[in-house]
């Protein structure tokens, strides 16, 4: 059996963790070994750049480089490895997120994350993207009822998450055939049930 890897993405406060517990069940219940993990981090190491990213001020430059000194460390320490051994990998965030939150809500050079993308991870991809797409507005409103302190990405501005919502589905839409846009502001069973219909036919 072939092993899958499957990225959710999307804006903090969309969903994703909700739907991620859903699909890790259903996989496993299939007989399959999930590796279940997230960006940044996944690694020891990326869990550590993780801790800087969350709490630090830094230039979108410092940043950009941090995510992708984890990333590589993740492809290649524990994604890839899962994969080969035949493992299903679900990521809460990969490269998708640098586009949508350094270039399309910081301003970095596209051109320089592709560069890096190229260097780090040759032309590694998810097999599936499963984007959650939600106002800013609403996604904000659920982070407002989950206890806990804020991030600094959670703690940005509704103008911030626009950009990255409109990064986000810019990428989708010239990536239709990695892409699954949910509408997540509906239901959770309704947004697993988009979900499932396209993972199915691999269990
Ligand atoms: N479809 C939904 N409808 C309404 N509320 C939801 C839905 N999905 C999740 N929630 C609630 O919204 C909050 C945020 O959900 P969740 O933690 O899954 O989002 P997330 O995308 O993982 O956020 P983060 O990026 O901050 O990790 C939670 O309190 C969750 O219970
Ligand atoms: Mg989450």
């Amino acid at each position: 059996m072939a092993g899958r890897f499957i990225t959710f993405e999307g804006i903090d406060g969309a969903g994703k963790s909700t739907q991620i517990d859903r699909l890790q069940t259903l996989v496993e219940a299939s007989g399959r070994v999930v590796c279940r993990t997230r960006e940044p981090g996944g690694t020891p190491v990326g869990e550590k750049i993780r801790g800087i990213l969350l709490a630090e001020d830094m230039t979108p430059e410092t940043e950009t480089l941090l995510f992708f000194a984890a990333r590589a460390e993740h492809a290649a320490r524990k994604i890839r490895p899962a994969l080969e051994r035949g493992e299903w990998v679900i990521s809460d965030r990969f490269t998708d997120a640098t586009y949508a939150y350094q270039v399309g809500g910081k301003g970095m050079s596209g051109e320089r994350v592709e560069a890096l993308e190229r260097w780090t991870l040759g032309g590694f991809e998810p097999d599936l993207t499963v984007l959650f797409d939600i106002s800013p507005a609403a996604a904000a409103r659920r982070l407002a009822a989950r206890a806990g302190a804020e991030d600094r990405f959670e703690a940005m501005g509704e103008d911030f998450f626009a950009k990255v919502r409109a990064a986000y589905l810019e990428r989708a839409r010239r990536r239709p055939e990695r892409f699954l846009i949910v509408n997540a502001e509906l239901a959770p069973e309704l947004v697993f049930d988009a979900i499932l219909r396209k993972v199915s036919p691999w269990l």
